[in-house]
C-alpha cells in the first residue's frame, strides 16, 4: 500500500514511524512533514491545509489510504473532498468534524445523548455574556467555539480573566467568526485523562489512556502550550472508570452521532477530567492527541494501518487491539522562549545516541533539515523523546536520560514529566 500522511509535527512522526511498521505498507508520503519523517518517507512540500493539493498528491501518487494528523483540514472538508474524488481518506467528514469545530455543537450532542460534561451557557454578545459572569462564580472555562489554533480556551480564575477572554472573542474579534459565538463553562476539577477512539459509526474501538501536560513550566505553572510531554497509561484512572468512560461517554456519543445521521469514521479524542463526582467530558477532538500519540503508539503491538483500514472499510466490529504492558513517558524538548517568541535554525545534536537507548524513540515536531542535511530547530515544540521501561519509573530516567543527550542553542523542557505516576 501507499500511505499519506497529512501534517508534520511529532503526532504525525509517531503515526508515520508506526505505519511505517506495518507489513502492508509500500511507501509513505508526507506533507509537508519533517527532518524526522524524511527519514522513513517522502516529504513533499504542501501544507496541512492546502487541501485542493493534498489530493491532487494523493491522485499523482496513486495513495491509497491518507491518514490526517491535524484538525484543520478535517474541518475544513478533506474528508468530503477526497471520498469525491473515490480517494480513501481516514478522518472525520467537515459534518462530523464538528465535534471539534464547534464546541456547542459538540456540548448539545453530548447533552442531548446524557453524556456526562459540564454545565455551559452559550452566548453571541457581549453584554449576555458578561451578564452571565455577573451573576455567577469564578473559576470558569470560556470557550471560543470555533478552532482558534489552541489558544480558544481560557481557564478565568476570577471576573476579571472571564472578561478579558469575553473581549478578546467578542470585541477585539482576536479569533474572526470562531469566537462569534462563545461558552461559559462550569470548571470541572480533576486530573485529565485522554482517551483516542477509533469509531467507525456505532463501532467503537478505544485506545489505551494517556495524560498529557499543558503548561510550559514544571509543576503545571505558566501558559499553556500545545503539550510538553504526556505518558500511558493512567494509573489514576482505574479498570473501573476506563470502562465507565468507555460506556458512558465514547460509546453514546457514536451512537448519538449516527442517530444525527452522522456516520463518524476515524479517530474521535475525548479529553475528560476525573471529577469527584466521575468521569465528565472536557472537549472531543476529531483526530489523534499531540503528544498523547508519541506516548500510546510506543505500546501499541496491533498494526495500527489495519485498524484504520477497519475503520475506512466499515468493518471495525469486532476488531481489538494489542498492548505492551511497559508503560511510556515522553518529555517534549522545547525551543527556550516557546509558548512566546523563540528563535529557529539552530542546530541539534544527539539525536542518535538518544534514538540508540534502549526503549527509546525520538519522535520529530518542529525540525528541518538544513544545505547540509543536519537537523535544525524550526519550531516551538522541537523534538519528543518517548521512552519504554518496565515501569514508570524506569521509562521516566530513560526519557530524561535520553533528553539530556540532546542539545541545541536555548533548548528547554519540563524536569517533572510522570513524576505523578510515581505517587499513585
Ligand atoms: N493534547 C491535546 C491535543 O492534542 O489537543
Amino acid at each position: 500500500m501507499r500511505i499519506l500522511v497529512v501534517g508534520g509535527g511529532g503526532r504525525e512522526h509517531a503515526l508515520t514511524w508506526k505505519i511505517a511498521q506495518s507489513p502492508l505498507v509500500d511507501a509513505i508520503w508526507c506533507a509537508p512533514g519533517n527532518a524526522g519523517m524524511a527519514a522513513v518517507a517522502e516529504c513533499v512540500d504542501i501544507g496541512a491545509e492546502d487541501i485542493e493539493a493534498l489530493a491532487g498528491l494523493a491522485q499523482d501518487k496513486k495513495i491509497d489510504l491518507t491518514v490526517v494528523g491535524p484538525e484543520a483540514p478535517l474541518v475544513a472538508g478533506i474528508a468530503d473532498l477526497f471520498q469525491d474524488r473515490g480517494l480513501a481518506v481516514f478522518g472525520p467528514t467537515r459534518e462530523a468534524a464538528r465535534m471539534e469545530g464547534s464546541k456547542d455543537f459538540a456540548k448539545q450532542l453530548m447533552l442531548d445523548a446524557g453524556v456526562p460534561t459540564g454545565k455551559a451557557e452559550v452566548f453571541t454578545d457581549y453584554e449576555a455574556a458578561e451578564a452571565c459572569i455577573l451573576k455567577n462564580k469564578a473559576p470558569y472555562v470560556v470557550k471560543a467555539d470555533g478552532l482558534a489554533a489552541g489558544k480558544g480556551v481560557v481557564i478565568a480564575q476570577d471576573d476579571e480573566a472571564a472578561y478579558k477572554a469575553l473581549k478578546a472573542c467578542f470585541l477585539d474579534r482576536s479569533f474572526g467568526s470562531a469566537g462569534e459565538k462563545v461558552l461559559i463553562e462550569e470548571f470541572l476539577e480533576g486530573q485529565e485523562v485522554s482517551i483516542l477512539c477509533f469509531v467507525d459509526g456505532e463501532d467503537i474501538l478505544p485506545m489505551a489512556p494517556a495524560q498529557d501536560y499543558k503548561r510550559i513550566g514544571d509543576g503545571d505553572s505558566g501558559p499553556n502550550t500545545g503539550g510538553m510531554g504526556s505518558y500511558s497509561p493512567v494509573p489514576v484512572l482505574s479498570d473501573e472508570d476506563y470502562q465507565r468512560c468507555v460506556e458512558e461517554i465514547l460509546r453514546p456519543t457514536a451512537r448519538a452521532l449516527a442517530t444525527r445521521g452522522i456516520h463518524y469514521q476515524g479517530i474521535l479524542y475525548a479529553g475528560i477530567i476525573l471529577t469527584a463526582e466521575g468521569p465528565k467530558v472536557l472537549e472531543y477532538n476529531v483526530r489523534f492527541g499531540d503528544p498523547e500519540t508519541q506516548a500510546v503508539l510506543p505500546r501499541l503491538e496491533s498494526d495500527i494501518v489495519e485498524a484504520m483500514l477497519a475503520v475506512v472499510e466499515g468493518r471495525l466490529a469486532g476488531k481489538s487491539l494489542q498492548w505492551k504492558d511497559d508503560p511510556c513517558v515522553t518529555v517534549v524538548i522545547a525551543s527556550g522562549g516557546y509558548p512566546a517568541a523563540y528563535k529557529k535554525g539552530y542546530p541539534v545534536s544527539g539525536l542518535e545516541a538518544a534514538g540508540s537507548l534502549a526503549g527509546v524513540t525520538v519522535f520529530h515536531a518542529g525540525t528541518s533539515l538544513g544545505d547540509g542535511r543536519e537537523v535544525l530547530t524550526n519550531g516551538g515544540r522541537v523534538l519528543g523523546v518517548s521512552a519504554l521501561g518496565a515501569d514508570f519509573a524506569a521509562a521516566r530516567d530513560r526519557a530524561y536520560e535520553a533528553a539530556g543527550m540532546i542539545g541545541f542553542t536555548d533548548i528547554y523542557y519540563r524536569s517533572d514529566i510522570a513524576l505523578r505516576t510515581l505517587e499513585v
